[in-house]
């Protein structure tokens, strides 16, 4: 197996420039290719979709386009804004998409592009993901708990947070399965058990951090709830970013654990540093 170190430069290949990705895997010849990378950037996306069009659509149907000549595997990451988030029941992976922003539609585009090329493959959309590495909402909310006597946060977008880590479990446990049953290929929902908005996120997060002792400025009750309509951005998100998973969880026999679960393990690691 091996892993290339997308974050060292130069890169081993450059996303905004495709036909390098073909070229990287003509020479690797791998037996499965895993591409968690994307233009994820959801607001600047709006106002460059052409680069987010190349990263997130046209690089993803390059590597599918090679995956499928060489009988190779390819992981691909997605999402649940692909989806307009109507309604409030979670949405399997039956459900009608209707993206509402250029990242939404061009993330749709790849998993498209990725069936239509015919590879083999596991399609993984997912919502709202963090890690301990690099900037996250938790991580937000504790500086903003440290330094503000007050906080509003959306209540109205509700969905699971989704540890990097149980996607990389979940990567682990299901390619290897389908490579041995090509029968499990194709396109599955993805993300922790459970729901909360990102407020109630914000909450358990900034309670959370105040049990461990971290020094937290805003008080429990001003901790507020505020619609999407008081927060505009220039991308419009899914207010219902629920997925059902059980088809994925039925495929593998996997146990996908509350969202707190996940987020507290990465609470534990950064509130120890
Ligand atoms: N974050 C979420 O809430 C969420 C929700 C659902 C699905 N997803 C999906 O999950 C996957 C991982 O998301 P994430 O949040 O971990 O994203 P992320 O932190 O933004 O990471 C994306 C990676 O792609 C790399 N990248 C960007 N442009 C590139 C280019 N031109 N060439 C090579 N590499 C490039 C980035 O490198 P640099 O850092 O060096 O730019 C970064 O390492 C993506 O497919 C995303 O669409 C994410």
């Amino acid at each position: 197996m091996i892993a290339l170190d997308f974050d060292s430069r130069p890169r081993p290949a450059d996303f905004t420039q495709p036909e390098s990705l073909a070229a990287l895997v003509r020479e690797l010849r791998p037996d499965a290719i895993v591409n968690a990378a994307a233009h994820t950037a959801v607001d600047k996306a709006e106002s460059e979709p052409d680069l987010a069009r190349a990263i997130n659509a046209t690089a993803p149907a390059v590597l599918a386009r090679e995956a499928a000549a060489l009988g190779a595997w390819l992981v691909h990451y997605s999402t649940d804004y692909v989806f307009d988030g109507s309604g409030s029941a979670p949405r399997d992976e039956t459900a009608s998409t209707a993206p509402l922003s250029v990242y939404g539609r061009t993330k749709l585009e790849a998993e498209q592009a990725i069936a239509a090329s015919g590879c083999r493959h596991l399609v993984l959309r997912t919502s709202w993901v963090y890690a301990a590495r690099g900037g996250n909402f938790a991580k937000t909310m504790l500086r903003l708990a440290a330094e503000r006597d007050a906080l509003n946060v959306i209540d109205d977008q509700v969905g699971a947070p989704t540890g990097a880590e149980l996607l990389a479990d979940v990567t682990a446990q299901a390619l290897p399965r389908a490579m041995a049953n090509p029968a499990l290929g194709g396109l599955y929902h993805c993300a922790a058990g459970g729901e909360t908005s990102w407020h109630g996120y914000a909450r358990h997060v900034i309670e959370r951090a105040r049990a461990a002792g971290t020094p937290v400025k805003v008080a429990a009750d001003a901790v507020r709830p505020i619609p999407t309509a008081q927060y505009p951005t220039p991308a419009a998100r899914p207010l219902n970013s629920r997925l059902d998973t059980r088809k994925l969880r039925g495929a593998f026999g996997l146990v996908l654990p509350p969202w707190q679960q996940g987020v507290d393990r990465m609470l534990d690691e950064i509130l120890a540093r």
